[in-house]
């Protein structure tokens, strides 16, 4: 297909798509129930608006509801989540953390935030989760167990965790990485940061490793403006998570107490109250996700150089962000398509560039990376906010 005819043909197709939408139409915009009015004012009334407030343990109750996680600390961004995560599932300063390329730097800086190094390893094409069965053929050639945990015979550093992502809200592989972690004797986090929502099998994500992040940042499925939760299912871990995301204070009426260096990383009440309105609405903007993703799925069913990215199979997406990916044939056509979605008021955008391209984890140990490179040269993703579904208008929020 030719240049102008592939650009021509998906910019009619989504303009149709958008005839009767203002614009811009954003990527991704919040959908805030009127609830949330009351909630933020009750907090502003009270003068709870730290985080001592009671909505941050309400949040984190209805967060424990949702994903089925037996415990969760609401914190002040996803990104603070991760790191703590990584402390408590053992990463130490020095210590290499396999992490996919493919992904939001978040997931690198939380490594790096705990003085880890990451490793960056590939995806798989169309999951976009890290390759389990590639995962594994590269530990084996370069893994040596001691008595004290895996090391790289590349650099001879600790390798004792694996965080894996579950990209624009699609769940990666859990069983099989699962398996990898047992083979090779490494602990399974998940940075759940876009997959609120989402399923593998009948397990919500974030629920399988020690540990899971998630984000409400601003333009994630539930936003508290800024914020994000620690899941697991250990409830000593979530002890000690908790007491670390608050300055490590002693509990005490009156005295000020802290028994370890700790971070100030609770989420404050204010964000709270906005994310527990926001979860009420959960049901409604997951519906409204999927529909719409079934609605772009139909729009390219015949659109040819361009498949659209759909959940894998015995998964539930909560479709965050959708994604088309151009034909080999059609990458070159990335950037012209993405210049002309934008400039007719439709936000379009590029996947990240992946970690090995970024100058500060450019020479970090990787793995073979030719699935990351080739994705993020022929993924665009496309306005997603669930109020662009059919039926959103006919119903209040
Ligand atoms: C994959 C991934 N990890 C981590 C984060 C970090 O979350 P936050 O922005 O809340 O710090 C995000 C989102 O922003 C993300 O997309």
């Amino acid at each position: 297909m030719t240049e102008n005819r592939l650009v021509e043909d998906v910019l009619r197709r989504l303009s149709g798509f958008f005839r009767d939408t203002p614009r811009p139409v954003l990527l991704h915009a919040p959908s805030i129930p009127s609830s949330a009015w009351t909630l933020v004012k009750d907090c502003l009334d009270t003068g709870w608006i730290s985080s001592a407030g009671s909505y941050v343990t309400q949040f984190e109750n209805d967060l424990a509801t949702v994903t089925g996680a037996r415990r969760v600390v609401a914190t002040v961004n996803g990104t603070a989540a991760l790191q703590v995560a990584l402390t408590l599932c053992g990463v130490c300063p020095g210590d290499e953390v396999l992490i996919p390329s493919l992904t939001f730097v978040a997931t690198a800086n939380a490594v790096r935030h705990c003085g880890g190094i990451p490793h960056l390893v590939d995806v798989e094409p169309r999951r976009l989760g890290v390759d389990a069965d590639r995962l594994d053929d590269h530990l084996s050639g370069i893994l040596k167990h001691t008595p004290a945990g895996p090391v790289s015979r590349q650099t001879g550093r600790p390798v004792r965790v694996l965080c894996v992502m579950h990209c624009l809200g699609h769940p990666a592989d859990l069983d099989a990485l699962e398996d990898v972690c047992r083979r090779h004797h490494l602990v399974l986090v998940e940075d759940a940061a876009e997959s609120l929502g989402s399923w593998y099998k009948d397990e919500h994500t974030g629920c399988r490793g020690r540990m899971a992040a998630v984000s409400f940042n601003g333009n994630k499925i539930i936003s508290t403006g800024g914020g994000g939760a620690l899941l697991t299912n250990d409830d000593d871990l979530a002890d000690r998570a908790r007491h670390l995301t608050s300055t490590g204070k002693v509990p005490h009426p009156w005295e000020f107490i802290h028994d370890q260096v700790a971070w100030n990383y609770r989420m404050p009440n204010i964000n709270a109250a906005l994310g527990c309105a926001q979860l009420e609405l959960l049901p409604r903007l997951l519906s409204a996700k999927r529909a719409l993703a079934d609605r772009y799925r139909l729009l390219f069913a015949d659109c040819d150089g361009v498949t659209f990215l759909t959940e894998p199979p015995e998964c539930r997406s909560n479709y965050w962000l959708n994604a088309i990916l151009l034909s080999e044939s059609a990458a070159d056509q990335r950037d012209e398509l993405l210049r002309r979605l934008n400039e007719s008021g439709i936000q379009a955008r590029p996947l990240w560039h992946p970690m090995h391209r970024l100058p500060m984890y450019a020479d970090c140990p990787r793995a073979d990376l030719e699935v990351t490179e080739d994705l993020c040269r022929r993924i665009i993703n496309i306005p997603s906010s669930a109020h662009l579904a059919p039926d959103w208008k006919t119903e209040s929020v």
